[in-house]
């Protein structure tokens, strides 16, 4: 991954590839932001002229190179774009910065070097900046065979090597921390994004539960992972009923990270749909191409948990990864079959293509029986979130109103766009069943909620709980942008790891 540096070095003076400038939108034209003074100078303070006259306004994610004049050690300036400049006493907003610093990362793809020269006053500006850079410079290369491999020299599908924040003291002791955490959270978020991407030939339940194995090992994190024999042993319906279709079988991994002096535990609960074809209730094409990004909930459950681990923060994190692959075949649940829960309770299966709630149901009774200070569930669980919500941004519904805020407002924070979601209890009834406790669908209206009425069943007595819907932000089809690649996004994670903050500092209940 990118390495993010500190560096209090002149930008004049610094040995780089390219220094990156900031550039905001004023009133009169594109105006040069705090931090490129001396990159200014060395253009004779004429640097917002030649941007302007090159057509740059300073918009949000407006790249512009330009040769380095005389006077600057790196060849190349790259202006980004950032948007309205601030008022008078005010600061860049965060996600001002951690987009274009996305962007600016984004096009110096195969560079080896570049020294972000952006306004820095504090060390939330440094942290933005760093993690902007370090998650747009990400690239997926899993699975290129020779494409973009040969030339090594200008290899663009190489990410930025490294980012040095000018302006930040690295013994500062709070830059300092600013630019670990920011890696740490980049990385974490960038494992999540590698996840998605695999493809579903390449990640099945059981290799992912292998990854998580893995990195319990290297980072002393517990884990458990419960097999297909084990799981019908134990009566999981909701996860064998999903899975018994395919020639991958499913997996429940309980993957924890504890701490000595922590006070709460929060569980995380994620979808891992490896592929979701829909089942009998085949999806049609057009529905399909992008279904490997199905896990995406479990990608970034198991993400943060590492995160924490990495992090060290006192409190204790347990992920639970619903592992499947819901496929169409002579042994696949039909509609109309009934599966018996890991509750107890049975379920008609109405549309075998409602299975994200088939397998977290059965993932949340088994987290509550720990009786943990929360759960949270992260899911690409219906199609419905994306039409309401669009696709950027995640609904979060909960049965504690004080946690949805919560958690909306955590979202906000860490730059990720969330929306809170009712639960109506009226629609409850919509999934009744003649012949079952209940049914896997009801009303068509309101479908993402009704999804949510769905697992909030299978939450435990008095146990805190959200369900974060990421259908919509979790797999990104459009152009890049910012510090968000094409594909798989890591939604959620960021949230999920400011949330463990916040309960290890203790703010939350
Ligand atoms: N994985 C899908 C939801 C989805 C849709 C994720 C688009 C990402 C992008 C989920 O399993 C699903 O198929 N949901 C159905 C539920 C319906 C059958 C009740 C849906 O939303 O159509
Ligand atoms: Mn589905
Ligand atoms: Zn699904």
């Amino acid at each position: 991954m990118t390495a993010l540096t500190l560096s209090t070095s002149s930008a004049a003076t610094l040995r780089a590839d390219a220094i990156v400038v900031g550039v905001a939108k004023g009133p009169k034209g594109p105006v040069v932001a705090p931090g490129a003074e001396a990159v200014d100078t060395a253009f004779d303070g004429k640097l917002a002229t030649v941007l302007e006259t090159l057509g740059a306004s300073g918009g949000e994610g407006e790249v512009t190179k330009l040769p380095a004049p005389s006077g600057l050690k790196a060849p190349v300036v790259l202006a980004v774009g950032l948007g309205e400049a601030p008022g008078e006493d005010e600061v860049f907003a965060e996600e001002a910065l951690r987009r274009a610093a996305g962007s600016a990362a984004r096009a110096l793809a195969g560079v080896k070097k570049a020294a972000f020269a952006l306004p820095v006053e504090d060390a939330e500006a440094v942290a933005a900046i760093g993690e902007g850079a370090a998650l747009g410079a990400y690239t997926f290369t899993a699975c290129r065979g020779t494409t973009g491999k040969k030339d090594a020299k200008n290899d663009k599908s190489a990410p930025l090597g490294e980012a040095a924040i000018l302006g930040a003291k690295p013994r500062d002791k709070a830059f300092k921390a600013a630019v670990e955490r920011a890696a740490a959270v980049a990385a974490e978020v960038n494992r999540a994004r590698d996840l998605i991407n695999l493809p579903s030939n390449d990640l099945t339940p059981k290799t992912f539960a292998a990854q998580a194995q893995a990195a319990a090992k290297e980072f002393g994190l517990k884990v458990e992972v419960l097999d297909e024999k084990a799981l019908v042993k134990g009566g999981y319906g909701g996860l064998m009923g999903v899975g018994q279709g395919s020639e991958n079988p499913p997996r429940l991994v309980r993957i924890a990270y504890t701490h000595a002096k922590a006070e709460k535990t929060l569980a995380l609960v994620g979808k891992g749909i490896t592929y979701d074809s829909g089942g009998i209730s085949l999806k049609p094409a057009g529905h399909n191409e992008t279904m490997k990004c199905d896990m995406a909930g479990a990608a970034a459950v198991f993400a943060a948990v590492v995160a924490v681990a990495k992090l060290g923060l006192a409190v204790n994190v347990t992920g639970w990864l619903a592992l499947a692959e819901n496929m169409p075949s002579g042994s696949a649940t039909r509609p109309g079959d009934v599966l018996r829960m890991y509750s107890g309770k049975t379920v008609e299966v109405l549309n075998t293509d409602a299975e994200g709630r088939l397998v977290l149901a059965d993932a949340l009774t088994r987290a509550s029986e720990e009786n943990p200070d929360a759960i949270v569930d992260v899911a690409t669980l219906t199609g419905a979130m994306v039409l309401a919500l669009g696709d950027r941004t995640f609904g979060v519904m909960a049965n504690d109103d004080a946690f949805r805020t919560s958690l909306y407002e955590i979202a906000e924070e860490v730059g990720e766009q969330a929306w809170p979601m009712p639960l109506p209890v009226e629609l409850r009834k919509s999934m009744d069943s003649p012949v079952a406790d209940m049914a896997n669908m009801g009303e068509r209206m309101g479908g993402g909620l009704v999804a949510g009425l769905f697992l909030q069943e299978f939450v435990g007595e008095g146990i805190t709980w959200a369900h974060l819907d990421i259908a919509g932000p979790a797999f990104h089809e459009k152009a890049p942008y910012g510090y968000t690649p094409k594909g798989g996004t890591g939604s959620a994670v960021r949230t999920l790891v400011r949330l463990a903050e916040r309960t290890a500092d203790g703010d939350l209940g």
